[in-house]
Protein backbone atom coordinates (compact mmCIF):
# COMPACT_ATOMS: atom_id res chain seq x y z
CA UNK A 1 0.00 0.00 0.00
CA UNK A 2 2.72 2.23 0.51
CA UNK A 3 4.42 1.48 -2.65
CA UNK A 4 1.33 2.56 -4.29
CA UNK A 5 1.54 5.98 -2.44
CA UNK A 6 4.55 7.16 -3.59
CA UNK A 7 3.78 5.88 -7.25
CA UNK A 8 1.47 8.67 -7.04
CA UNK A 9 3.70 11.14 -7.34
CA UNK A 10 5.32 9.54 -10.23
CA UNK A 11 4.40 10.03 -13.99
CA UNK A 12 2.59 6.68 -14.37
CA UNK A 13 0.26 7.50 -17.27
CA UNK A 14 0.15 9.57 -20.53
CA UNK A 15 -2.00 11.56 -22.17
CA UNK A 16 -1.66 10.32 -26.19
CA UNK A 17 -0.07 13.02 -27.90
CA UNK A 18 -0.09 13.12 -31.35
CA UNK A 19 0.73 15.59 -33.55
CA UNK A 20 -2.64 17.19 -33.75
CA UNK A 21 -3.88 16.45 -30.68
CA UNK A 22 -7.57 15.81 -29.52
CA UNK A 23 -7.37 16.46 -25.45
CA UNK A 24 -10.56 14.72 -23.85
CA UNK A 25 -12.13 16.36 -21.26
CA UNK A 26 -12.00 13.72 -18.18
CA UNK A 27 -13.01 14.04 -14.96
CA UNK A 28 -11.67 13.42 -11.22
CA UNK A 29 -12.45 9.47 -10.92
CA UNK A 30 -10.72 8.66 -14.26
CA UNK A 31 -7.41 10.21 -12.93
CA UNK A 32 -7.73 8.69 -9.67
CA UNK A 33 -8.01 5.26 -11.42
CA UNK A 34 -5.40 6.04 -13.75
CA UNK A 35 -3.47 6.97 -10.37
CA UNK A 36 -4.60 3.58 -8.89
CA UNK A 37 -3.28 0.85 -11.05
CA UNK A 38 -3.54 -1.72 -8.25
CA UNK A 39 -7.37 -1.17 -8.58
CA UNK A 40 -7.63 -1.17 -12.65
CA UNK A 41 -5.17 -4.65 -12.43
CA UNK A 42 -7.55 -5.64 -9.55
CA UNK A 43 -10.50 -5.47 -11.88
CA UNK A 44 -8.84 -6.65 -15.43
CA UNK A 45 -7.62 -9.80 -13.31
CA UNK A 46 -11.02 -10.45 -12.44
CA UNK A 47 -13.06 -9.55 -15.13
CA UNK A 48 -10.63 -10.03 -18.09
CA UNK A 49 -9.99 -7.33 -20.89
CA UNK A 50 -11.59 -4.60 -21.84
CA UNK A 51 -13.96 -3.48 -19.04
CA UNK A 52 -16.37 -0.78 -18.83
CA UNK A 53 -16.36 1.18 -16.05
CA UNK A 54 -19.22 3.75 -15.41
CA UNK A 55 -19.55 6.24 -12.82
CA UNK A 56 -22.54 6.70 -11.10
CA UNK A 57 -22.07 10.31 -9.40
CA UNK A 58 -21.56 11.71 -13.38
CA UNK A 59 -24.84 10.52 -14.29
CA UNK A 60 -26.13 12.07 -11.40
CA UNK A 61 -24.89 15.25 -12.16
CA UNK A 62 -25.84 15.35 -15.98
CA UNK A 63 -29.29 14.63 -14.83
CA UNK A 64 -29.18 17.39 -12.46
CA UNK A 65 -28.35 20.09 -14.89
CA UNK A 66 -31.09 19.33 -17.43
CA UNK A 67 -33.43 19.39 -13.54
CA UNK A 68 -32.08 22.57 -13.30
CA UNK A 69 -32.51 24.25 -16.53
CA UNK A 70 -36.00 23.41 -16.85
CA UNK A 71 -36.58 24.57 -12.95
CA UNK A 72 -34.89 27.77 -13.96
CA UNK A 73 -37.98 28.23 -16.42
CA UNK A 74 -40.51 26.70 -14.44
CA UNK A 75 -41.84 24.46 -16.72
CA UNK A 76 -43.25 21.71 -16.08
CA UNK A 77 -40.50 18.76 -17.68
CA UNK A 78 -39.69 15.21 -17.69
CA UNK A 79 -36.28 14.20 -18.49
CA UNK A 80 -36.16 10.03 -20.02
CA UNK A 81 -33.25 8.46 -20.35
CA UNK A 82 -32.33 6.89 -23.87
CA UNK A 83 -31.09 3.42 -22.75
CA UNK A 84 -30.22 2.76 -26.25
CA UNK A 85 -26.90 4.99 -25.54
CA UNK A 86 -25.79 2.01 -22.86
CA UNK A 87 -27.31 -1.36 -22.17
CA UNK A 88 -25.79 -1.40 -18.42
CA UNK A 89 -28.85 -1.77 -16.07
CA UNK A 90 -26.95 0.25 -13.18
CA UNK A 91 -27.87 3.68 -15.36
CA UNK A 92 -31.39 2.80 -15.37
CA UNK A 93 -31.45 2.29 -11.40
CA UNK A 94 -29.39 5.43 -11.09
CA UNK A 95 -31.96 6.95 -13.52
CA UNK A 96 -34.94 6.21 -11.35
CA UNK A 97 -32.78 7.12 -7.76
CA UNK A 98 -32.02 10.82 -9.43
CA UNK A 99 -35.77 11.61 -10.55
CA UNK A 100 -35.92 10.68 -14.01
CA UNK A 101 -36.94 8.08 -16.54
CA UNK A 102 -36.14 5.93 -19.05
CA UNK A 103 -36.96 5.74 -22.77
CA UNK A 104 -37.22 2.37 -24.02
CA UNK A 105 -36.53 0.96 -27.48
CA UNK A 106 -37.63 -2.64 -27.17
CA UNK A 107 -39.19 -5.56 -25.21
CA UNK A 108 -36.03 -6.18 -23.57
CA UNK A 109 -35.48 -2.86 -22.46
CA UNK A 110 -39.18 -2.12 -21.32
CA UNK A 111 -39.09 -5.39 -19.11
CA UNK A 112 -35.87 -4.87 -17.81
CA UNK A 113 -36.79 -1.26 -16.76
CA UNK A 114 -40.11 -2.44 -15.41
CA UNK A 115 -38.25 -4.99 -13.49
CA UNK A 116 -35.79 -2.54 -12.44
CA UNK A 117 -38.58 0.31 -10.73
CA UNK A 118 -39.64 1.45 -13.86
CA UNK A 119 -43.81 2.43 -14.12
CA UNK A 120 -46.32 4.36 -16.14
CA UNK A 121 -44.81 7.56 -14.78
CA UNK A 122 -41.17 7.05 -15.61
CA UNK A 123 -41.05 5.36 -18.56
CA UNK A 124 -41.92 5.77 -22.10
CA UNK A 125 -41.49 3.39 -25.17
CA UNK A 126 -40.27 4.60 -28.71
CA UNK A 127 -39.29 1.40 -30.36
CA UNK A 128 -38.82 1.87 -34.23
CA UNK A 129 -40.18 -1.33 -34.67
CA UNK A 130 -43.44 -1.99 -32.53
CA UNK A 131 -44.10 -5.62 -31.65
CA UNK A 132 -47.21 -7.20 -30.08
CA UNK A 133 -45.53 -8.46 -27.17
CA UNK A 134 -43.73 -4.48 -26.69
CA UNK A 135 -47.68 -2.99 -27.19
CA UNK A 136 -49.28 -5.31 -24.34
CA UNK A 137 -46.59 -4.81 -21.80
CA UNK A 138 -46.53 -1.60 -22.27
CA UNK A 139 -50.57 -1.09 -21.78
CA UNK A 140 -50.57 -3.31 -19.05
CA UNK A 141 -48.42 -1.54 -16.78
CA UNK A 142 -49.91 1.83 -18.01
CA UNK A 143 -46.54 2.77 -20.16
CA UNK A 144 -47.20 6.10 -23.08
CA UNK A 145 -46.30 4.40 -26.16
CA UNK A 146 -45.68 6.57 -28.69
CA UNK A 147 -46.95 5.60 -31.96
CA UNK A 148 -45.27 6.33 -35.56
CA UNK A 149 -47.69 4.97 -38.07
CA UNK A 150 -51.11 4.00 -38.98
CA UNK A 151 -50.11 -0.15 -38.47
CA UNK A 152 -48.84 0.68 -35.17
CA UNK A 153 -52.13 2.58 -33.80
CA UNK A 154 -54.19 -0.47 -35.29
CA UNK A 155 -52.08 -3.34 -33.58
CA UNK A 156 -52.32 -1.07 -30.59
CA UNK A 157 -56.45 -0.34 -30.78
CA UNK A 158 -56.43 -4.80 -31.10
CA UNK A 159 -54.00 -5.67 -28.06
CA UNK A 160 -55.92 -2.78 -26.30
CA UNK A 161 -59.03 -4.35 -27.10
CA UNK A 162 -57.69 -7.56 -25.74
CA UNK A 163 -56.72 -6.71 -22.51
CA UNK A 164 -59.84 -4.40 -21.84
CA UNK A 165 -57.76 -1.44 -21.35
CA UNK A 166 -56.86 2.28 -23.04
CA UNK A 167 -53.55 2.26 -24.66
CA UNK A 168 -51.43 6.11 -23.37
CA UNK A 169 -50.26 6.85 -26.81
CA UNK A 170 -48.08 10.35 -28.15
CA UNK A 171 -48.02 10.72 -31.84
CA UNK A 172 -44.73 10.91 -33.59
CA UNK A 173 -43.89 13.62 -35.78
CA UNK A 174 -41.71 14.50 -38.48
CA UNK A 175 -41.70 16.70 -41.57
CA UNK A 176 -41.23 19.99 -40.15
CA UNK A 177 -40.72 22.88 -42.19
CA UNK A 178 -37.94 24.76 -41.26
CA UNK A 179 -36.46 28.06 -43.31
CA UNK A 180 -38.53 26.99 -46.59
CA UNK A 181 -36.82 23.16 -46.31
CA UNK A 182 -38.99 19.84 -45.03
CA UNK A 183 -36.73 17.73 -42.89
CA UNK A 184 -37.08 14.67 -44.19
CA UNK A 185 -36.86 11.24 -41.41
CA UNK A 186 -38.24 8.02 -42.24
CA UNK A 187 -40.04 8.43 -38.70
CA UNK A 188 -43.35 9.02 -37.37
CA UNK A 189 -45.93 10.80 -38.74
CA UNK A 190 -45.96 13.72 -41.39
CA UNK A 191 -46.77 17.07 -39.76
CA UNK A 192 -49.07 18.38 -42.44
CA UNK A 193 -51.02 15.20 -41.99
CA UNK A 194 -51.36 14.05 -38.36
CA UNK A 195 -54.45 16.67 -36.63
CA UNK A 196 -56.30 15.54 -39.37
CA UNK A 197 -55.57 11.90 -38.73
CA UNK A 198 -56.12 11.79 -34.87
CA UNK A 199 -59.30 14.05 -35.53
CA UNK A 200 -60.75 11.94 -38.17
CA UNK A 201 -59.55 8.11 -36.48
CA UNK A 202 -58.87 8.55 -32.54
CA UNK A 203 -61.15 8.70 -29.98
CA UNK A 204 -64.40 8.09 -28.50
CA UNK A 205 -66.59 6.38 -31.25
CA UNK A 206 -64.09 6.46 -33.42
CA UNK A 207 -61.59 3.43 -35.48
CA UNK A 208 -59.22 3.96 -32.77
CA UNK A 209 -61.51 4.58 -29.57
CA UNK A 210 -59.09 3.07 -27.32
CA UNK A 211 -55.90 4.90 -27.92
CA UNK A 212 -56.06 8.49 -25.58
CA UNK A 213 -53.55 10.39 -27.24
CA UNK A 214 -51.59 12.78 -24.08
CA UNK A 215 -48.83 13.50 -26.29
CA UNK A 216 -46.32 14.97 -29.12
CA UNK A 217 -43.45 13.43 -29.94
CA UNK A 218 -40.62 14.25 -32.75
CA UNK A 219 -36.45 13.28 -32.83
CA UNK A 220 -34.67 15.21 -35.09
CA UNK A 221 -31.76 13.57 -36.97
CA UNK A 222 -29.93 16.74 -36.54
CA UNK A 223 -27.91 18.46 -33.78
CA UNK A 224 -29.37 21.90 -34.24
CA UNK A 225 -31.56 24.15 -31.72
CA UNK A 226 -33.05 26.60 -34.24
CA UNK A 227 -34.33 22.92 -36.23
CA UNK A 228 -35.92 21.66 -32.52
CA UNK A 229 -37.36 25.60 -31.13
CA UNK A 230 -39.17 25.76 -35.01
CA UNK A 231 -40.44 21.88 -34.82
CA UNK A 232 -41.34 22.79 -30.55
CA UNK A 233 -43.16 26.05 -31.65
CA UNK A 234 -45.42 23.81 -34.81
CA UNK A 235 -45.88 21.26 -32.25
CA UNK A 236 -47.75 24.22 -29.79
CA UNK A 237 -49.66 24.97 -32.59
CA UNK A 238 -50.76 21.27 -33.13
CA UNK A 239 -51.52 20.66 -29.82
CA UNK A 240 -53.57 24.23 -29.64
CA UNK A 241 -55.68 22.87 -32.44
CA UNK A 242 -56.08 19.30 -31.02
CA UNK A 243 -57.26 20.67 -27.90
CA UNK A 244 -60.06 22.66 -29.70
CA UNK A 245 -61.16 19.57 -31.09
CA UNK A 246 -61.42 18.23 -27.95
CA UNK A 247 -58.01 15.58 -27.14
CA UNK A 248 -56.54 17.00 -24.08
CA UNK A 249 -52.78 16.52 -25.02
CA UNK A 250 -50.15 17.67 -22.45
CA UNK A 251 -46.74 17.15 -23.61
CA UNK A 252 -44.59 17.14 -26.15
CA UNK A 253 -41.58 14.70 -26.43
CA UNK A 254 -38.20 17.02 -28.64
CA UNK A 255 -36.68 13.40 -27.91
CA UNK A 256 -32.55 13.18 -27.88
CA UNK A 257 -29.99 14.85 -29.81
CA UNK A 258 -28.59 16.99 -27.29
CA UNK A 259 -25.13 18.06 -27.96
CA UNK A 260 -22.19 17.46 -25.61
CA UNK A 261 -18.95 18.05 -25.54
CA UNK A 262 -16.04 15.93 -25.57
CA UNK A 263 -13.31 18.07 -25.98
CA UNK A 264 -10.88 20.27 -24.23
CA UNK A 265 -10.00 22.71 -26.56
CA UNK A 266 -11.81 24.75 -29.32
CA UNK A 267 -8.04 25.52 -30.90
CA UNK A 268 -7.11 21.63 -31.16
CA UNK A 269 -10.59 20.43 -33.16
CA UNK A 270 -10.19 23.61 -35.41
CA UNK A 271 -6.40 22.56 -36.25
CA UNK A 272 -7.21 18.94 -36.49
CA UNK A 273 -10.11 19.67 -38.63
CA UNK A 274 -7.70 22.15 -40.87
CA UNK A 275 -4.64 19.15 -40.64
CA UNK A 276 -7.00 16.39 -42.36
CA UNK A 277 -8.37 18.04 -45.12
CA UNK A 278 -4.48 19.63 -45.69
CA UNK A 279 -2.95 16.01 -45.87
CA UNK A 280 -6.22 14.47 -47.80
CA UNK A 281 -5.63 16.97 -50.57
CA UNK A 282 -1.81 17.20 -50.63
CA UNK A 283 -1.68 13.04 -50.86
CA UNK A 284 0.57 12.87 -47.55
CA UNK A 285 -1.50 11.53 -45.04
CA UNK A 286 0.51 10.63 -42.08
CA UNK A 287 -2.18 11.26 -39.19
CA UNK A 288 -4.85 8.35 -39.80
CA UNK A 289 -4.02 4.43 -40.47
CA UNK A 290 -4.05 3.64 -44.35
CA UNK A 291 -4.71 7.32 -45.28
CA UNK A 292 -8.34 7.11 -43.97
CA UNK A 293 -9.62 10.58 -44.81
CA UNK A 294 -12.12 9.89 -42.06
CA UNK A 295 -15.36 11.25 -45.08
CA UNK A 296 -12.97 13.40 -46.77
CA UNK A 297 -11.33 12.28 -50.17
CA UNK A 298 -9.35 13.61 -53.11
CA UNK A 299 -11.45 12.88 -56.99
CA UNK A 300 -9.89 14.88 -59.69
CA UNK A 301 -7.66 16.60 -57.61
CA UNK A 302 -10.37 18.45 -55.47
CA UNK A 303 -11.69 17.39 -51.91
CA UNK A 304 -14.88 15.87 -51.99
CA UNK A 305 -16.85 14.65 -49.05
CA UNK A 306 -16.86 15.61 -45.48
CA UNK A 307 -15.65 15.05 -41.59
CA UNK A 308 -17.78 11.56 -41.06
CA UNK A 309 -17.48 11.73 -37.38
CA UNK A 310 -19.87 13.11 -34.48
CA UNK A 311 -19.07 17.04 -33.87
CA UNK A 312 -16.55 16.43 -30.87
CA UNK A 313 -16.22 19.68 -29.71
CA UNK A 314 -19.11 22.15 -28.86
CA UNK A 315 -19.30 24.94 -27.03
CA UNK A 316 -23.25 24.87 -26.62
CA UNK A 317 -24.05 21.52 -24.81
CA UNK A 318 -26.11 19.71 -22.79
CA UNK A 319 -27.70 22.76 -20.55
CA UNK A 320 -27.25 25.40 -22.68
CA UNK A 321 -28.43 23.63 -25.93
CA UNK A 322 -31.48 23.48 -24.37
CA UNK A 323 -31.42 26.79 -23.17
CA UNK A 324 -30.91 28.07 -26.64
CA UNK A 325 -33.77 25.99 -27.93
CA UNK A 326 -35.87 27.51 -24.92
CA UNK A 327 -35.01 30.88 -25.57
CA UNK A 328 -35.75 30.89 -29.43
CA UNK A 329 -38.20 33.68 -29.82
CA UNK A 330 -41.33 32.64 -32.17
CA UNK A 331 -41.79 35.61 -34.67
CA UNK A 332 -45.43 35.62 -34.66
CA UNK A 333 -46.33 35.79 -30.77
CA UNK A 334 -42.92 37.59 -30.33
CA UNK A 335 -43.05 35.16 -27.35
CA UNK A 336 -39.74 32.88 -26.45
CA UNK A 337 -40.29 29.22 -26.80
CA UNK A 338 -40.63 28.49 -22.98
CA UNK A 339 -43.12 30.97 -22.63
CA UNK A 340 -45.43 29.40 -25.18
CA UNK A 341 -44.89 26.24 -22.99
CA UNK A 342 -46.08 27.77 -20.15
CA UNK A 343 -48.87 29.96 -21.66
CA UNK A 344 -50.36 26.66 -22.96
CA UNK A 345 -50.09 24.70 -20.01
CA UNK A 346 -47.28 22.34 -21.91
CA UNK A 347 -45.31 19.63 -20.38
CA UNK A 348 -41.46 19.24 -22.17
CA UNK A 349 -39.87 16.12 -22.24
CA UNK A 350 -36.22 15.23 -23.48
CA UNK A 351 -35.29 11.83 -23.91
CA UNK A 352 -31.06 11.98 -23.82
CA UNK A 353 -29.01 9.13 -24.28
CA UNK A 354 -25.20 10.23 -25.53
CA UNK A 355 -25.45 13.46 -23.49
CA UNK A 356 -26.88 12.23 -19.97
CA UNK A 357 -23.58 9.69 -20.44
CA UNK A 358 -21.02 12.48 -20.43
CA UNK A 359 -18.34 11.56 -18.41
CA UNK A 360 -19.79 8.71 -16.92
CA UNK A 361 -17.53 6.09 -18.57
CA UNK A 362 -14.05 4.60 -19.69
CA UNK A 363 -12.82 1.48 -21.98
CA UNK A 364 -9.93 -0.03 -20.46
CA UNK A 365 -7.59 -2.73 -22.35
CA UNK A 366 -4.70 -4.63 -21.76
CA UNK A 367 -1.63 -4.40 -24.24
CA UNK A 368 -1.22 -8.00 -25.55
CA UNK A 369 1.97 -7.59 -28.15
CA UNK A 370 3.52 -5.08 -30.25
CA UNK A 371 5.04 -5.36 -33.55
CA UNK A 372 5.94 -3.65 -36.16
CA UNK A 373 4.18 -3.27 -40.05
CA UNK A 374 5.95 -3.49 -43.26
CA UNK A 375 5.42 -0.10 -43.43
CA UNK A 376 7.97 0.19 -40.07
CA UNK A 377 4.28 1.49 -38.28
CA UNK A 378 4.03 0.26 -34.73
CA UNK A 379 0.49 -1.77 -33.78
CA UNK A 380 0.11 -2.27 -30.23
CA UNK A 381 -2.93 -6.01 -29.78
CA UNK A 382 -4.73 -5.16 -27.55
CA UNK A 383 -7.13 -7.65 -26.00
CA UNK A 384 -10.35 -5.90 -27.15
CA UNK A 385 -12.00 -6.05 -30.05
CA UNK A 386 -13.50 -3.17 -32.64
CA UNK A 387 -16.98 -3.87 -31.42
CA UNK A 388 -16.30 -3.26 -27.96
CA UNK A 389 -15.51 0.73 -28.25
CA UNK A 390 -17.03 1.41 -31.91
CA UNK A 391 -18.54 4.45 -33.37
CA UNK A 392 -21.19 5.11 -36.20
CA UNK A 393 -19.25 7.02 -37.96
CA UNK A 394 -15.71 7.30 -39.72
CA UNK A 395 -13.88 7.21 -35.74
CA UNK A 396 -13.70 8.24 -32.26
CA UNK A 397 -11.77 11.32 -31.89
CA UNK A 398 -10.59 11.25 -28.44
CA UNK A 399 -6.60 10.57 -27.65
CA UNK A 400 -6.60 7.62 -25.11
CA UNK A 401 -4.26 7.33 -21.79
CA UNK A 402 -1.69 4.72 -21.60
CA UNK A 403 -1.02 3.37 -18.34
CA UNK A 404 2.54 2.57 -17.99
CA UNK A 405 3.70 0.11 -14.70
CA UNK A 406 6.67 2.15 -14.24
CA UNK A 407 7.84 5.89 -14.33
CA UNK A 408 8.21 7.58 -17.65
CA UNK A 409 9.82 11.07 -18.83
CA UNK A 410 8.99 12.56 -21.81
CA UNK A 411 11.93 12.39 -23.50
CA UNK A 412 11.57 9.79 -26.38
CA UNK A 413 7.93 9.64 -28.58
CA UNK A 414 6.88 6.72 -29.96
CA UNK A 415 3.82 6.38 -32.73
CA UNK A 416 1.72 3.56 -32.77
CA UNK A 417 -1.80 2.26 -33.80
CA UNK A 418 -3.95 0.31 -31.51
CA UNK A 419 -5.14 -2.72 -32.53
CA UNK A 420 -8.18 -5.28 -32.31
CA UNK A 421 -8.66 -8.66 -32.31
CA UNK A 422 -10.80 -9.72 -35.39
CA UNK A 423 -9.70 -11.16 -38.23
CA UNK A 424 -10.35 -7.84 -40.29
CA UNK A 425 -7.53 -5.60 -41.46
CA UNK A 426 -9.82 -2.26 -40.20
CA UNK A 427 -10.06 -3.74 -36.34
CA UNK A 428 -7.85 -0.72 -35.66
CA UNK A 429 -9.51 0.99 -32.78
CA UNK A 430 -8.32 4.72 -33.14
CA UNK A 431 -7.89 5.42 -36.77
CA UNK A 432 -5.41 8.37 -36.01
CA UNK A 433 -1.94 8.03 -35.04
CA UNK A 434 -1.34 8.32 -31.41
CA UNK A 435 2.26 9.05 -29.84
CA UNK A 436 3.32 7.69 -26.75
CA UNK A 437 6.33 8.70 -24.59
CA UNK A 438 7.49 4.66 -24.93
CA UNK A 439 6.09 2.12 -26.79
CA UNK A 440 3.75 0.12 -24.25
CA UNK A 441 4.91 -3.46 -22.14
CA UNK A 442 2.88 -6.45 -22.48
CA UNK A 443 -0.02 -5.83 -19.46
CA UNK A 444 -0.01 -2.48 -19.27
CA UNK A 445 -3.19 -0.72 -20.21
CA UNK A 446 -4.99 1.62 -22.53
CA UNK A 447 -7.66 3.83 -21.21
CA UNK A 448 -10.42 5.16 -23.67
CA UNK A 449 -12.80 7.93 -21.77
CA UNK A 450 -15.92 9.07 -22.59
CA UNK A 451 -17.07 5.68 -24.24
CA UNK A 452 -20.49 5.37 -22.34
CA UNK A 453 -22.59 6.88 -24.59
CA UNK A 454 -23.03 3.97 -27.68
CA UNK A 455 -19.63 3.71 -28.24
CA UNK A 456 -19.34 0.75 -25.71
CA UNK A 457 -22.80 -1.18 -26.51
CA UNK A 458 -24.46 -0.32 -29.41
CA UNK A 459 -22.73 -2.17 -32.00
CA UNK A 460 -20.66 -4.75 -29.50
CA UNK A 461 -20.97 -8.57 -31.04
CA UNK A 462 -19.73 -11.92 -30.34
CA UNK A 463 -17.88 -12.74 -33.11
CA UNK A 464 -15.05 -14.72 -33.06
CA UNK A 465 -17.39 -16.11 -29.87
CA UNK A 466 -15.15 -13.52 -27.97
CA UNK A 467 -16.83 -12.65 -24.59
CA UNK A 468 -19.01 -9.47 -24.52
CA UNK A 469 -17.19 -6.72 -22.08
CA UNK A 470 -18.15 -7.01 -18.37
CA UNK A 471 -19.71 -3.43 -17.49
CA UNK A 472 -18.61 -2.36 -14.34
CA UNK A 473 -21.35 -0.11 -12.10
CA UNK A 474 -18.40 2.33 -9.94
CA UNK A 475 -20.59 3.83 -7.32
CA UNK A 476 -17.97 5.97 -6.40
CA UNK A 477 -17.11 7.62 -2.68
CA UNK A 478 -15.33 9.94 -1.28
CA UNK A 479 -13.14 7.19 0.74
CA UNK A 480 -10.00 5.35 -0.61
CA UNK A 481 -10.65 3.72 -4.19
CA UNK A 482 -11.40 -0.19 -3.67
CA UNK A 483 -11.84 -2.58 -5.65
CA UNK A 484 -15.39 -3.11 -3.95
CA UNK A 485 -16.66 0.35 -5.37
CA UNK A 486 -17.50 -1.82 -8.82
CA UNK A 487 -20.39 -3.91 -9.37
CA UNK A 488 -20.64 -6.46 -11.90
CA UNK A 489 -23.77 -4.87 -14.41
CA UNK A 490 -24.56 -8.26 -14.66
CA UNK A 491 -24.89 -8.93 -11.15
CA UNK A 492 -28.10 -6.32 -10.82
CA UNK A 493 -30.85 -7.90 -9.81
CA UNK A 494 -34.31 -7.81 -11.65
CA UNK A 495 -37.48 -8.16 -9.48
C1 LIG B 1 -36.54 8.52 -30.35
C2 LIG B 1 -35.19 8.77 -29.78
N1 LIG B 1 -35.07 9.35 -28.59
C3 LIG B 1 -33.86 9.58 -28.03
C4 LIG B 1 -32.69 9.24 -28.68
C5 LIG B 1 -31.37 9.52 -28.00
O1 LIG B 1 -30.59 10.41 -28.71
P1 LIG B 1 -29.20 10.93 -28.13
O2 LIG B 1 -28.46 9.78 -27.61
O3 LIG B 1 -28.52 11.56 -29.32
O4 LIG B 1 -29.51 11.94 -27.09
C6 LIG B 1 -32.76 8.64 -29.95
C7 LIG B 1 -31.54 8.28 -30.66
O5 LIG B 1 -31.51 7.71 -31.69
C8 LIG B 1 -34.06 8.40 -30.52
O6 LIG B 1 -34.16 7.82 -31.72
Amino acid sequence: MKELKNMKDKNMYFKGKPEYQLTPKTSDWMHELFNDQAVVRGLMERYGSPINIHHLPSFNKNCENYQQVFQSYGLKYRIFYARKANKSKGLVKQAFASGIGVDTASFKELEQSLALGGNAENLVLTAAIKTEAQIELAIKNGVPIILDNEDECRLTQTVAAKLNRKANVGFRISGFKVDGEKLYSRFGFDVDEVVDFIASYVGDGKTFDLLEVTGLHFHLDSYSTHQRSISLIASIHMISALKEKGYPITFIDIGGGILMNYLEDEEEWIDFNEKLKEVVINQNNDITFNNNGLGFRLEDGKLNGKRNTYPYFNKINKGSFIKEVLDFTDDASGLSVASLLLKNDIEIRIEPGRSLLDQVGMTVAKVIHRKKDARGQWLVGLEMNMSQMMSSSADFLLDPFMLYNSEIEEIEHVDVYFTGAYCLERDVLLKRKITLPRLPAIGEYVAFVNTAGYMMHFFETEAHLFDLTTNLIFTGSNEKLSFFQFIDDNKIVLE
